[in-house]
C-alpha cells in the first residue's frame, strides 16, 4: 500500500427491501424544515414520492419541495435551489433520486450559507466550504455514481461548456443513504446499463494506476467480477433481486474511497466523458462507455503488466502461448464484447459529437496525472477521434 492515508466514511447505510424504514430512525435527528429534492418526476410515477411524503408527515416535518433536478444538474438550477432553501429556512435536505439529485443536494449543502460566486469557489478554484453546511440524506433510485456514500458533486455549466466534479470532504457526505434495490426496478434499460458501466469505470479508474502489490487491486477485481456476472443476469431479467442488489452494493463500494486507498488513481476516462457530456448533455455512463475502449487500447503499452493482470484475473483470458500484448488485448476484446452485449453506447457520434466538435471537447478535457500516461492535447484529440 502506497503512502500514508486516513480512512473514514461517515455515511450510514440502510440496505434492502425494508431500507426505507431507516428514514424514520434518522429524521428525528434533524430540524423541522425539510427541503425535498427530486428529479423530473419518476418518483411520482413509481410511488416512491408518496412513501417518502408519508414518512416525513408522520415525523411532523414541514416539507418544502424542490423538484425538476435534471440529469447532469446545472449551476443555474443550483442557484435556484439555494434561493428555495433559504426561503424555506431548510434544516435538512432529503435527496430522492439518482446521482444527479444527490450531487445537486450536496451542491446546495455547501452553497446555501456561502457568500460569493459558488461556481468559481467550488468548481474552478476547488476551495473547501467555510460556511455552515446543511446536512443531506439520500433515498437512492438509480444506481451507478456512488454519490450515496461519497463527497462528489458534479455540476454542469453550459455557458462555459464545462462539467466539473468537486470531491468534498467527509462533512459533505450524506449523513445516511437508503438503498432499496427494488426502487431501481422502474429504471429504463438505457439508464440501468449506463449505471452499470459507470460502476465499472469507477473501479477501472482506480485499478489502472500504480505498479505495487496493493490490496485495493484485489478488492477491485472481486467487485468487477461480481458486477460483470450480475449485469449479465440483470440485462435479461431486470427484476432479479440478487442481481440488482449486488449491482447496487457494488456501485456503493466502487466509489466510496475504499479502493482508492494506496492508489494514485487515473480518472482520465471520466475527464474525457465529462467533456463529451459538457458538449452533448449525454447520459454520464454512456459518455464513459463511448471513450473507454479507444482510451485503454492507447494506454495499454504504458501499463502493460496491469492490463495482462486485468485480462487474466477479471476476464479469464488464458495467457498460455500468448505474448503479454496479446493477453492484454484479449482482455480488452472480452471487455468490448461484453459492453456490446450489454447494450452500451460504443462511440461518441451516437451521443451527438462530430468531427467538428472534437476540438472543443478536447479543450474542455482536464488532464490528470495519476494513471499510466499523462496525455497531451494531440493524444486527447486522437483518442476522441478514435471514439467517433
Ligand atoms: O429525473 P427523474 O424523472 O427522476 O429520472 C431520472 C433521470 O432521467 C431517471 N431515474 C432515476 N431513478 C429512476 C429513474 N427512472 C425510473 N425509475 C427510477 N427508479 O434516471 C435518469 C438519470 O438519473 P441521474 O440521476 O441523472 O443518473 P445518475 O445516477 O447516473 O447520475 C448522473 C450524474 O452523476 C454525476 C454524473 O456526472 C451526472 O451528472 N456523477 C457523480 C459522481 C459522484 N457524486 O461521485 C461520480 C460519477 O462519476 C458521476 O460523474
Ligand atoms: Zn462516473
Amino acid at each position: 500500500m502506497l503512502g500514508n492515508f486516513t480512512y473514514c466514511n461517515p455515511t450510514k447505510l440502510y440496505f434492502g427491501k425494508d431500507a426505507l424504514d431507516g428514514l424514520s430512525k434518522e429524521l428525528p435527528k434533524y430540524g423541522k424544515n425539510i427541503l425535498l429534492v427530486y428529479g423530473g418526476g419518476s418518483i411520482k410515477k413509481n410511488g416512491i414520492y408518496d412513501k417518502v411524503i408519508k414518512i416525513l408527515k408522520a415525523n411532523g416535518k414541514e416539507i418544502f419541495e424542490d423538484g425538476g433536478v435534471m440529469p447532469n444538474p446545472t449551476i443555474e438550477k443550483v442557484h435556484e435551489g439555494v434561493a428555495r432553501a433559504k426561503a424555506a429556512k431548510a434544516d435538512f435536505i432529503l435527496a430522492v433520486g439518482g446521482g444527479s439529485v444527490c450531487d445537486y443536494a450536496k451542491a446546495l449543502s455547501v452553497s446555501i450559507h456561502c457568500k460569493g460566486d459558488i461556481w468559481k469557489k467550488y468548481f474552478i478554484d476547488f476551495e473547501e466550504p467555510t460556511c455552515e453546511l446543511v446536512p443531506v440524506g439520500c433515498v437512492l433510485t438509480m444506481v451507478g455514481t456512488g454519490s450515496e456514500m461519497n463527497g462528489g458533486s458534479v455540476i454542469t455549466n453550459h455557458a462555459e461548456k464545462l462539467k466539473i466534479g468537486h470531491v468534498f470532504g467527509e462533512e459533505v457526505y450524506p449523513k445516511f443513504s437508503i438503498l432499496n434495490p427494488e426502487f431501481t426496478y422502474t429504471l429504463p434499460k438505457y439508464q440501468m446499463v449506463a449505471g452499470i458501466f459507470d460502476i465499472m469505470s469507477h473501479i477501472l479508474e482506480q485499478y489502472f494506476s500504480g505498479t505495487d502489490d496493493n490490496t485495493s487491486d484485489y478488492v477491485a477485481e472481486g467487485l468487477l467480477r461480481s458486477l460483470i456476472h450480475s449485469a449479465e443476469i440483470a440485462v435479461v431479467d431486470p427484476n432479479n433481486y440478487d442481481a440488482r442488489s449486488n449491482i447496487m452494493w457494488t456501485a456503493t463500494w466502487a466509489l466510496n474511497t475504499l479502493i482508492a486507498k494506496g492508489k494514485t488513481t487515473d480518472w482520465m476516462v471520466h475527464m474525457l466523458g465529462q467533456a463529451v457530456g459538457a458538449h452533448t448533455d449525454a447520459t454520464h455512463g454512456m459518455t464513459l462507455s463511448a471513450v473507454s475502449i479507444p482510451y485503454y487500447r492507447y494506454i495499454l503499452p504504458y501499463g502493460l503488466d496491469k492490463f495482462v493482470r486485468y485480462a487474466v484475473n477479471v476476464w479469464g483470458v488464458n495467457p498460455a502461448g500468448k505474448t503479454d500484448e496479446e493477453t492484454a488485448n484479449a482482455g480488452l476484446d472480452a471487455m468490448q464484447a461484453w459492453m456490446e452485449k450489454t447494450g452500451l453506447v460504443m462511440n461518441i457520434s451516437e451521443l451527438g459529437a462530430t468531427e467538428e466538435t472534437i476540438e472543443g471537447i478536447a479543450k474542455s478535457t482536464l488532464v490528470m496525472d495519476g494513471g499510466y500516461k499523462v496525455l497531451d492535447a494531440k493524444e486527447i484529440k486522437s483518442i476522441l477521434k478514435a471514439s467517433l
